[in-house]
């Protein structure tokens, strides 16, 4: 099966980047959000990133208008009823994604393949709200997804082989390195990556070094972009929180355990960098200063 149509459902932070690599990488995208105000505000994101590349000149002004024009957003499910392939990226709520998949399954033919960007929920449990488990499978794209080169394409023990091999290719079309991952909760990055950043908090919280001490330690002693309590701020400490606890409820070990600090930090409401506050003050954007415990 050729693809040539894909559906985008969330455009948020990660809904909008992944709709924009479609559509960048030539595929007629199609995305939906739930009310008028929120498909504005993506394709309004969308639009400062492609004019950002024309600035830098990895893209031509007629480039980006054919990439627009690929590019539509809508408030109606329906509109995504001939797509080869459907990414959800919507809020991580099982409830939601089954509830939103079930309707998806009883619009799109048979054919269609269903993917959730999902960061730790059970891909298998998402895709049992479907009568094509066959034909569901993982993606998940990483913040910022226009950047970021890695997309896990995670398979569960009912999805057919020939569908997963389409979706590694599709996921190579998106100009990503497609990496093959097993359902298991948190994939591989996830697995990795949420013992460290609780290992930060855990670091922070024992008094073992500074909030600018432990980002600039892995920073410029092992050549990471950000430190891991700014990446925690910039994933969001609220969704760390979250996938933590479902890795916890999974494996039951201590490395996947919120530390108390960052239960606190969640609880009163210290989001991270889209709230204003984590483990930095981002009253200025351009200047973050770590916070005092
Ligand atoms: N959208 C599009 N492009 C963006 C962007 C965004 N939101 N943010 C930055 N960029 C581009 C910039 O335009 C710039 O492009 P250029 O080099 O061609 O000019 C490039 O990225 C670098 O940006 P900056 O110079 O402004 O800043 P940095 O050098 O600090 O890079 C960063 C920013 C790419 C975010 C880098 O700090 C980084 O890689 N950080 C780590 C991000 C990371 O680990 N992401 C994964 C999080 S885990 C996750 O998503 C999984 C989930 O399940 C938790």
């Amino acid at each position: 099966m050729a693809i040539q149509k894909v559906g985008v459902v969330g455009c948020g932070l990660m809904g909008s980047g992944i709709a924009q690599v479609a559509a960048q990488a030539g595929f007629t995208t199609v995305t939906r959000e739930v009310s008028p105000e929120i498909v504005e505000k993506g394709l309004k994101s969308i639009d400062k990133n492609l004019a950002r590349l024309v600035e830098k000149g990895t893209i031509s002004e007629a480039q980006k208008s054919e990439v627009r024009g690929r590019l539509k957003g809508t408030t109606a499910l329906e509109d995504l009823k001939d797509c080869d392939v459907i990414v959800e990226a919507i809020i991580e709520q099982l409830p939601a994604k089954r509830e939103l998949f079930a309707a998806l399954d009883a619009l799109c033919p048979s054919s269609t393949i269903f993917a959730s960007n999902t960061s730790s929920l059970t891909i298998t449990e998402i895709a049992t709200a479907t009568k094509r488990p066959q034909r569901f499978v993982g993606l998940h794209f990483f913040n910022p997804v226009p950047v970021m080169k890695l997309v896990e394409v995670v398979r569960t023990i009912a999805t057919d082989p020939a569908v997963y091999e389409e979706m590694v290719a599709f996921g190579a079309k998106l100009g990503k390195t497609p990496v093959r991952a097993h359902d298991s909760a948190g994939f591989i990055v996830n697995r990795l990556l949420v013992p460290y950043l609780l290992d930060a908090i855990r670091a922070l919280e024992e008094g073992v070094g500074s909030i600018e001490d432990i980002d600039n330690s892995m920073k410029l002693g092992c050549g990471h972009p950000m430190g891991p309590l700014t990446l925690l701020d910039f994933v969001g400490l609220d969704t760390t929180y979250y996938i933590a606890n479902i890795m916890f409820e999974e494996f039951r070990e201590r490395r996947f355990a919120s530390p108390p600090l960052l239960k606190r930090m969640v609880l009163a409401g210290w989001t991270g960098r889209k709230g204003g506050r984590g483990f930095y003050d981002y009253s200025d954007p351009q200047k973050p200063r770590a916070m005092k415990f």
